[in-house]
């Protein structure tokens, strides 16, 4: 199996930090990105000390997992993941552009959710595809997914033996799909789904919404999806 260096951008926010550790447990060196250095090296930190329960995790972790600067991420991993609130990530990649390598895979992660004065949620009026627009933004060498809108960051970070949900994948392509699932599949219980074109990404996006209304409305701690086949 060929090595890779997989990074994500806004890594110290809730997803970032859980997706860094899960990936951080295979073979690929894992980039931890922040606009901070500091900010990066403390979440690291943060993660070795809460889930470096043996000297053989421990060890796993320092070799593979690493803190940098999100414009780092981009000129250094094959794989970037973007994990930064829906409404900063068109100006953050847009800010990033020029620094990416090339021949990547880029894996969008943020979601529409908005909190109306009702209290339930929904993706922002007028809203259109976050990860087509990105799509637009990006290099075109870049490979472009929408992934993970549906996994309960903090419950995937606490690691659960029976932990399983599963991953609703828009990609721009069907390889581009494939190398998704690859990471995908690197996280126990977690699995790929295509569900089409990056025209499809939308919908992936507002799943968000719909599963904090299920949660808050029917009193389901951290809902997911899981699809089954009767
Ligand atoms: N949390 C979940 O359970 C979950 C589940 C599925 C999908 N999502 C989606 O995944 C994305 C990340 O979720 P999260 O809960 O981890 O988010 P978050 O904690 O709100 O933000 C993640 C990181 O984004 C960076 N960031 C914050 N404001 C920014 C700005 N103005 N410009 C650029 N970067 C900024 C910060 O990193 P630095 O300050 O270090 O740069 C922050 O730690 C969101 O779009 C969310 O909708 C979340």
């Amino acid at each position: 199996m060929r090595l890779q260096t997989i990074g994500l951008i806004g890594g110290t926010g809730d997803l970032g930090k859980a997706l860094a550790f899960h990936l951080a447990k295979g073979p690929d060196t894992v980039l931890l990105g922040s606009r901070s250095q500091e900010k990066a090296e403390a979440c690291v930190s943060d993660i070795f000390s809460e889930k470096g329960a043996s000297q053989t995790e421990i060890g796993d972790l320092r070799r593979h997992l690493k803190p940098c600067t999100n414009q780092e991420v981009v000129k250094l991993a094959d794989v970037v993941i973007a994990t930064i609130p829906y409404e900063n990530a068109v100006d953050t990649v847009r800010d990033l552009t020029p620094h990416f390598k090339g021949n990547q895979l880029f894996i969008s992660a943020a979601a529409a959710v908005q909190k109306s004065e009702n209290g339930e949620f929904k993706a922002p009026i007028g809203t259109h595809s976050l990860t087509l627009q990105l799509r637009d933004i990006l290099p075109a060498t870049v490979k472009v997914a929408a992934a993970f809108q549906t996994v309960p960051a903090r419950t995937l970070y606490k690691g659960k033996e029976n932990f399983a949900a599963d991953v609703l994948v828009a990609s721009e392509d069907k390889e581009t799909f494939v190398k998704t699932a690859e990471i995908v599949s690197q996280i126990k219980g977690l699995r790929a789904l295509h569900i089409g074109s990056l025209e499809l990404s939308a919908e992936i996006e507002s799943l968000t919404s719909i599963l904090l209304n299920i949660g808050i409305k029917n009193g389901i701690k951290n809902p997911t999806f899981k699809v089954e086949s009767l």
